[in-house]
Formats: structure tokens, C-alpha cells, sequence
């Protein structure tokens, strides 16, 4: 083979139509006769798959006999105008080398129509569907988005740990990191484990968020934001939690909440827009195969203003439907952490469009919020999305450095782990503000895929950590 390869994806963007082309890829599907062969072959560039016409006068029967579903090839051959039906052009074959077989005995990917956990049994291979392709086209899509938005702004992209000694979150849904024997833990004379011999001299964990280095970068940089996996070990088997997902985190000097549910909207908003201008092949994929709807919702986003209201009015809302008549399967309450189904509500059946609550009691949401006059409530937003419920979760945090203590008094975190936070707060402190967005969620709304395992290409989750 002589010639260069060209990727499917420009071969249907540039018409070289009338020119000897070279295409590299794996087989989707075999058909035909006895005097002509179709193979639709893809090469992950593009969800469209090009046909390669064999003409049965070139090659024998036998020749064609290992190009079964899932084998790989190089072909080249003229491309031409195509007759059929859904194709611009085709590919008329003068030569194939086959590059490897896959036995059809064996291959899993034969036939359409798998259900999605089959394909999760299989994660090693469903990228080579059309619908795992498209999902990841799409998630690589964001991941440039996500940098352009914020690059543009001005923000500098901030590497934080991912190892870290301090619980972000206080929610202790932490992974250990250690490289003690386990079988042979050494233990201080009140029974607790001796972390000094550890690698890191002290108990360490993975990072459940970037955001304490954030805001340390914040108050220097001006505005960062960070892009990384982040861990959890919740144990909840939902269809929106992972235990290994990646987090956007922005965080900005001189921001208030208003700044901050401002940023976050239009973020979001780029990021949906993005999705249709960039990937919109795919996105209508997903729309025809799965979710008739998708392209409707992801249009409506951009169209609207998201809905701003405080936790106390959303919870009157609840309280409302619920005297109506309305069936919640847990309990709605002043105080209460809204589970999924009361978010949905807000968004999906009262206000129809994103919803961003507010001034969350200060009980469920994390130390260094920034409290509010009435001591019950802290200055937090969550931005709560058709379908996803929470999709960003943030607040402004709590610049004034003796209510911060006291609020890691309150909640007994150790202190002398958190010296070099609290710096932040003695040190020319200023006002700030910034949020979490996870990536996955923002990519369970843009593919219309309805598990968060079916949006990162190996999930990590509770008894789960296959490939
Ligand atoms: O609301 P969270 O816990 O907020 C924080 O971690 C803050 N430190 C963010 C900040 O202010 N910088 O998490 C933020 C977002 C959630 O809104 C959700 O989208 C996502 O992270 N998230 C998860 N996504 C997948 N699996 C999980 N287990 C997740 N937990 C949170
Ligand atoms: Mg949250």
C-alpha cells in the first residue's frame, strides 16, 4: 500500500471525489452478492461509517472470507459519487489488506442492540459502537470546551494534589492511601493506627475535591480553575455517582455569589453550545437512537435564563406539592438535603427550566461557606439540571477568618491540619467565591445517556473496578 491514509471523518468533510484514497479502519458490517460486497467501515473519526464497494471481478470469495464484523483493514480504491441511499460517497476498492480478523464466534460486538450493561461487561470494546463512539467524541469535545471557556476568560489552569492529607468536603468519604502492610499495622498505646511510619508521615487520602488549593491559587492568581479526577467513597449505587469522576472547579478573588451563579450559567451554557456547534453528528445520534428529546433540551438551556431561588423558597414549593397531593418518596422539610427527586421536581415539573437554589441551612453543606447574618444559613449554590438534578455544587466561601474558626470549631476538624488554609484568611483575605462542576453529570445532560457509567470510558464504582 502506497498511499497516504486519509481519516474518514475528511474524506466526507474535503470530497476528493475522482481521487485513489487510502482508508484505514475496522468493519461494521459485510453485505452483498455474489458480484458486489458492501463494507461499512469506521475509523472513530466520525460516526458515519464509509462503504467500500468490492467488486467480486477484483477479489475472490476467498480473499473476502476474514472480513467479518470487527476485523481491520487498509483499502484503497477511487472514491466516487455514491448511489445509495444515506452516503455521499464510496469507496471502490482496488486493493485490501487485512490488518487483523475477528472471529465471529468470539467477537461480542455482532449484531445491534445490546443492552447498555452488557456493553459495561464489555467497556474494553463498546467504544467501538456507535453509540460509546459518539459518547466519547462528545466527552472529548467538552474537555476542549471546558479549557477555551475559561483559558478565554483569563483563568489559569491550576494543577492541585490529588493526593492530600485534609477531607475538603468533611464528608469523610475518603480513599487511604498508604503503602503500610496491612497485615501488620503498627498501633499507639490508645489502639489507633501509627501513621508516622507511613509513606507520607501521616494519614493520607485521595482528594475529593481541588477546591482548598483553589482557593489558595485563587487569592494569588486572581481566577483558577482546576480539571481533574477527583475520589469518593460513597458508597450509593445511583445512577449519578461515581466513585473515580472528574471535577471542574473555578474559583475566583473578589467574587459574590451573584458573581458566581453568573459564571456558572454561562459556563454551562457554553459548554451545551459547544456540544451542538462541534458535535452535532453525534448528538443527533443519541437524540434518534435514545432520547428523542435531547436536542429540544439542550436548545431550551441556551434559550432560558436559569430560575435563582433560595432553599427556604424551594422547600415552600415542596412543602406545597406535597400538600397537593404530590408523592415524594423521602421527606421534604426545612433542613432537609434535597435528594434528587425534590430537585426534580423544582426543575422539571414546577419552573421547567434550571433552577439555582441558594442559601442552603448550614448543617448540610460544607465549613467554609460564607455564613449568612441570620446564623442559619450559609451563602451556597446548587444548580440543579433536567434529568441530572445537581449538576454544580458551590458557594462564597467564609473570608472572615474568626467565623471560619469557629465553624471548624463547631465541626471538630483538625485544626493543625488546616494552618495553611487558614493563611488565606490572615493573610490580606479577600472575598471569593467558586464551584464544582462534575464533568460526568454535565456529560449525562449533553448525550442524554441515562448512567453515569455509560459517560466515562471505565467506571469506577462500588464493587467495580474491572479494566
Ligand atoms: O457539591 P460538591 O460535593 O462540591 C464540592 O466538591 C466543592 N468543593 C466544589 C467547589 O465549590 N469548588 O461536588 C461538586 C459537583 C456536584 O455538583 C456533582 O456534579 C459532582 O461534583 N459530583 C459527583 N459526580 C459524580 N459522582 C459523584 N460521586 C459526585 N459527587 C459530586
Ligand atoms: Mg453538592
Amino acid at each position: 500500500m502506497s498511499l497516504k491514509r486519509t481519516k474518514i471523518v475528511d474524506i466526507f468533510n474535503a470530497s476528493a471525489v475522482g481521487q485513489q484514497v487510502c482508508v484505514k479502519g475496522w468493519v461494521r458490517t459485510r453485505r452483498g452478492n455474489k458480484n458486489v460486497q458492501f463494507v461499512a467501515l469506521n475509523d472513530g473519526s466520525t460516526i458515519k461509517n464509509i462503504q467500500i464497494v468490492v467488486d467480486l471481478a477484483k477479489f475472490s470469495e476467498e480473499e473476502l472470507k476474514p472480513i467479518t464484523t470487527g476485523s481491520s483493514l487498509c483499502v484503497e480504491g477511487l472514491l466516487v459519487e455514491s448511489q445509495g441511499k444515506g452516503q455521499t460517497c464510496e469507496i471502490q476498492a482496488d486493493k485490501i489488506e487485512i490488518y487483523g480478523t475477528a472471529d465471529p464466534e468470539s467477537y461480542p460486538l455482532q449484531k445491534k442492540g445490546h443492552t447498555m450493561e452488557f456493553l459495561r461487561d464489555i467497556a474494553h470494546l463498546r467504544p467501538r459502537t456507535n453509540t460509546f463512539g459518539a459518547v466519547f467524541r462528545i466527552r472529548h469535545n467538552m474537555a476542549i470546551a471546558i479549557h477555551k471557556f475559561f483559558h478565554e476568560k483569563g483563568f489559569f489552569y491550576f494543577h492541585t494534589p490529588l493526593i492530600t492529607a485534609s477531607d475538603c468536603e468533611g464528608a469523610g468519604q475518603m480513599f487511604q492511601v498508604t503503602t503500610m502492610n496491612l497485615y501488620d499495622l503498627k498501633k499507639d498505646e490508645n489502639g489507633s493506627i501509627r501513621y508516622d511510619g507511613d509513606f507520607f508521615g501521616k494519614q493520607a487520602s485521595l482528594t475529593v475535591s481541588g477546591q482548598l488549593e483553589g482557593e489558595l491559587a485563587a487569592t494569588a492568581l486572581g481566577a483558577i480553575y482546576t480539571f481533574g479526577p477527583t475520589f469518593r467513597a460513597e458508597n450509593s449505587n445511583t445512577p449519578r455517582h461515581l466513585a473515580e469522576f472528574w471535577m471542574i472547579e473555578p474559583e475566583v478573588a473578589f467574587n459574590d455569589i451573584t458573581d458566581n451563579m453568573d459564571l456558572a450559567e454561562e459556563f454551562i451554557k457554553y459548554c451545551v453550545k459547544w456540544a451542538l456547534d462541534n458535535c452535532y453528528d453525534d448528538v443527533k445520534f443519541l437524540n434518534d437512537m435514545f432520547d428523542k428529546e435531547l436536542i429540544e433540551r439542550l436548545e431550551g438551556v441556551l434559550k432560558q435564563d436559569f430560575v435563582r431561588l433560595t432553599y427556604t423558597e424551594g422547600i415552600k414549593i415542596l412543602e406545597d406539592a406535597v400538600a397537593g397531593g404530590h408523592k415524594f418518596e423521602f421527606p421534604v422539610y426545612w433542613g432537609v438535603d434535597l435528594a434528587s427527586e425534590h430537585e426534580r421536581f423544582l426543575v422539571e415539573d414546577h419552573f421547567k427550566r434550571p433552577v439555582i437554589l441558594t442559601d442552603y441551612p448550614k448543617e448540610i453543606k460544607a465549613f467554609y461557606m460564607k455564613q449568612n447574618d441570620d446564623g442559619k444559613t450559609v451563602r451556597a449554590m446548587d444548580v440543579l439540571f433536567p434529568k441530572i438534578g445537581e449538576i454544580i455544587g458551590g458557594s462564597e466561601r467564609e473570608e472572615n477568618y474568626d467565623k471560619l474558626i469557629n465553624r471548624i470549631e463547631e465541626l471538630n476538624i483538625p485544626m493543625k491540619d488546616m494552618w495553611w488554609y487558614l493563611d488565606t484568611r490572615k493573610f490580606g483575605t479577600v472575598p471569593h467565591s467558586g464551584f464544582g462542576l462534575g464533568f460526568e453529570r454535565l456529560l449525562l445532560f449533553v448525550t442524554g445517556m441515562a448512567n453515569i457509567r455509560d459517560v466515562i470510558p471505565f467506571p469506577r464504582t462500588p464493587n467495580n473496578a474491572e479494566f
